[in-house]
C-alpha cells in the first residue's frame, strides 16, 4: 500500500478526482464506488465542476453506493444516498439505471443485498474511494468484521452510533447498516483510503502500524492484491 501525502484536502481531493477522470477516461462504463461522509465530499465538488468543463463524461459510467443506514432513504438529510445524490449524481444528471444503491429502508433487507451483490458479481468495482472511522471502521465494517463477506447488514458499532450525530439534524435511533463487504471491496481493481484532519491522525497511524486484523477493519486493505493507496493530507498524517 502505498501512503501519499499532501498539504491539505483540497489538494488531496484534486489528486483522488485525477485519478477517477482517468479510469472514466479510459472506460467510459467504469463501475465507481464513493463513500458517503464528510470526507470525500471536495472529490465530489472536484469531480462536477470538470464534468462540467467537460474534462470527464460520466453518462456510461456506473456508481455504486458503499453503504447505508438501516431505516434511512435518501428523505433524511445526512443519509449516504442523500449525500451522494445532492453533492455528485444530481449535479452530474446521472440516469437512474446508473446508480445502484443500498436502499436503507427496505421491506426485504436480504432481498437488497441480492441485488447489490449480483451486481457486483457481473459487474465488479473498477475504482472505490474510501474513508475511514474513528474506530476503522470502513463502510459499516466495524471492528470483528469478517474479512470474507459479500455485503451484509451489521449491528453499529457503539463509536459509529455516537459520531454519527455529526450528519443529521436530529438524533436518530439508528442500530444498524447495509455495507458492501471486503471480499467486494478489496477485489476493486483501485482502493484509495483517504483521510483528512488531525482527528483522523490517531487511527491513520494505527491502520499503518498494525497487520491485518479485524479489529482494526481498515487494516484489511492490506489484504488487496490490486492497487491500494492512502491519501492523506498534513493533518492527517500527523503522527506518522
Ligand atoms: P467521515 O466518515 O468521512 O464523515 O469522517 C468516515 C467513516 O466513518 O467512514
Amino acid at each position: 500500500m502505498n501512503t501519499f501525502i499532501f498539504k491539505n484536502p483540497e489538494i488531496v481531493s484534486n489528486k483522488i478526482a485525477d485519478k477517477i477522470i482517468k479510469i472514466v477516461n479510459d472506460k467510459p462504463n467504469a463501475v465507481i464506488c464513493i463513500a458517503g461522509g464528510d470526507t470525500p465530499l471536495p472529490v465530489m465538488k472536484e469531480l462536477v465542476k470538470r464534468a462540467k468543463r467537460k474534462e470527464v463524461d460520466f453518462t456510461k459510467a456506473y456508481f455504486v453506493g458503499l453503504d447505508e443506514w438501516i431505516g434511512l432513504d435518501k428523505n433524511t438529510r445526512g443519509s449516504c444516498i442523500q449525500t451522494l445524490e445532492d453533492n455528485l449524481y444530481a449535479p452530474l444528471e446521472l440516469k437512474e439505471n446508473q446508480i445502484i444503491f443500498f436502499n436503507g429502508k427496505a421491506n426485504n433487507l436480504k432481498k437488497e443485498l441480492d441485488r447489490i451483490n449480483k451486481f457486483i458479481q457481473q459487474c465488479g468495482l473498477d475504482f472505490i474511494l474510501l474513508g475511514i472511522g474513528m474506530n476503522g471502521h470502513i463502510g459499516f465494517n466495524e471492528p470483528g468484521v469478517n474479512f470474507s463477506s459479500d455485503a451484509q447488514v451489521v449491528p453499529l458499532d457503539n463509536v459509529t452510533t455516537t459520531v454519527m450525530n455529526k450528519y443529521f439534524d436530529e438524533k436518530l435511533p439508528l442500530t444498524e447498516g447495509i455495507t458492501l463487504g471486503f471480499k467486494q471491496i478489496l477485489n476493486a481493481k483501485e482502493l484509495v483510503l483517504m483521510a483528512t484532519g488531525l482527528k483522523k491522525a490517531d487511527i491513520v497511524k494505527k491502520t499503518i502500524d498494525t497487520p491485518p486484523t479485524n479489529e482494526l477493519p481498515a487494516t484489511a486493505i492490506k489484504l488487496s492484491k490490486n492497487k491500494t493507496s492512502f491519501f492523506l493530507d498534513e493533518d492527517a498524517a500527523n503522527l506518522l
